[in-house]
């Protein structure tokens, strides 16, 4: 018979985080940050490609090194092109500054393993300091006393354990240089101290990446999960990097057999776990991505920076709303909707197929296929009306 958690992994759930970003949301909330996001939201539903609201939620990456290697991150693969380097704490605070008033939940990872920087237990502080939430990813692998300590002195709120795999054997595939035994023990020592403390935090979530190798693992996790005490396991689909040519041969090493992840049509592989999702993009609306260099990315998915959007760097006064509105996001918005938006340059959003774009928008071969799949789905629904 089989478990719960394998039925429910028969399609890997594809977006698993609303109930974090709804706690943020009440706890860090004020009248103006909420009318902010009702704001924004608005703006997207109208797919408004000059908006006034404000990203809610901001990536700042204070290091994009790593100690492990894992064979299909951009980084750990040596081809995130873009300078490896630490955010100064300073930076952290200039960049996080003028966001405050809108911000619900600051990420503290983006491409590399944020305990790297040892300023990590200060800018959390101070983000907290400014009614920010914090949320953190990290392998773990070299966290001491010190480090976890640290994370809890500094109160960070959402901890992701980085651990995809059950045993020595099935982790250390994906986390190249990895240690299993040491990553287990720093997650229950976590625990252990955080209950000393009182327990009011980090809420802490192993997140376990569903690969070919890895899949026949998931119960076992679950059972260490318990045995730990950790606050929730959380299973999501792998992703490819965005810019990797040889991604048929990559699917056919990495993605599972047993369990479904990915929406996969014959114009739709799958990216980073999601592909042709309702547009518009909403990273184009909700969220700001900084990194190390003070690049901004349009998400946190692509990362050359070649492709950055505009920089921190630029905009000394730390005006969001020229940025938000700079010419390269309202290019990307535009490729939602079938306004014309006169100089539209193209972006790195031209290329992605993660949102389903407005046929006008899509290339002479593809729009027809789209309209095709419209039609049907127009024929569906007329016999389905007519059955009833
Ligand atoms: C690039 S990592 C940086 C943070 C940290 N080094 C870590 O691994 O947790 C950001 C997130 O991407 C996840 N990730 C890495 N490779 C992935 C893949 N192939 N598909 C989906 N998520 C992936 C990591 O587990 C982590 O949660
Ligand atoms: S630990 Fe995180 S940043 Fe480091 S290589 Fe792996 S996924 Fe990339
Ligand atoms: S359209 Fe694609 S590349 Fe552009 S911001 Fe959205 S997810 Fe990222």
């Amino acid at each position: 018979m089989q478990s719960n958690i394998t039925k429910m992994l028969q399609t890997i759930p594809q977006y698993t985080r609303m109930g974090r970003h709804g706690r943020a949301v009440l706890e860090h909330g004020t009248i103006r940050k909420w009318a902010n996001l009702a704001l924004t939201e608005a703006e997207r539903k109208l797919r408004r490609i000059k908006v006034s609201g404000k990203p809610y939620i901001l990536f700042l990456d204070p290091c994009n090194v790593c100690n492990l290697r894992c064979p299909l991150c951009p980084t750990g693969m040596k081809d995130l092109g873009r300078k490896q380097s630490m955010m100064s704490l300073e930076c952290f605070k200039r960049y996080l500054d003028p966001h405050v008033p809108y911000l619900f939940e600051v990420n503290c990872h983006n491409w590399g393993e944020s305990l790297i920087n040892e300023n990590i237990f200060d800018m959390i502080a101070y983000a907290q300091s400014r009614n920010v939430g914090t949320n953190m990813s990290s392998n773990l692998v070299i966290a001491s006393d010190h480090h976890l300590d640290g994370l809890i002195d500094a109160g960070l709120e959402h901890l992701t354990v980085s651990i995809d795999g059950a045993d020595a054997e099935s982790y250390r595939k994906y986390r190249v240089r990895g240690d299993f035994d040491r990553v287990i023990n720093n997650m229950a020592r976590l625990v252990e101290k955080r209950e000393a403390r009182g327990g009011r935090g980090p809420y802490i979530e192993w997140q376990y990446i569903v690969m070919r190798h890895n899949e026949d693992k998931v119960e076992q996790a679950e059972k260490i999960a318990k045995e730990i005490g950790i606050d929730r396991i959380r299973f999501i689909p792998v992703g490819l990097p965005y810019e990797v040519k040889n991604r048929s041969a990559l699917a056919e090493e990495w993605f599972p057999r047993k369990f479904k992840g990915r929406t996969e049509t014959e114009e739709t592989p799958q990216t980073f776990g999601q592909a042709d999702r309702p547009a518009p993009c909403y990273y184009l609306y909700r969220s700001m991505v900084v990194n190390t260099d003070g690049g901004i990315s349009p998400c946190c998915i692509v990362y050359k920076d070649k492709r950055d959007f505009d920089h921190m760097e630029n905009h000394p006064d730390g005006n969001i709303e020229q940025i938000w509105n700079n010419e390269m996001y309202q290019s990307a918005r535009a490729l939602y909707t079938s306004k014309e938006w006169v100089g539209r340059k193209r972006t790195v959003c031209d290329h992605c197929d993660i949102f389903q774009r407005h046929t006008s928008k899509l290339p002479e071969n593809m729009r027809k296929v789209k309209m095709a799949q419209k039609e049907q789905e127009k024929t569906v629904t007329a016999d389905s009306v007519a059955g009833q």
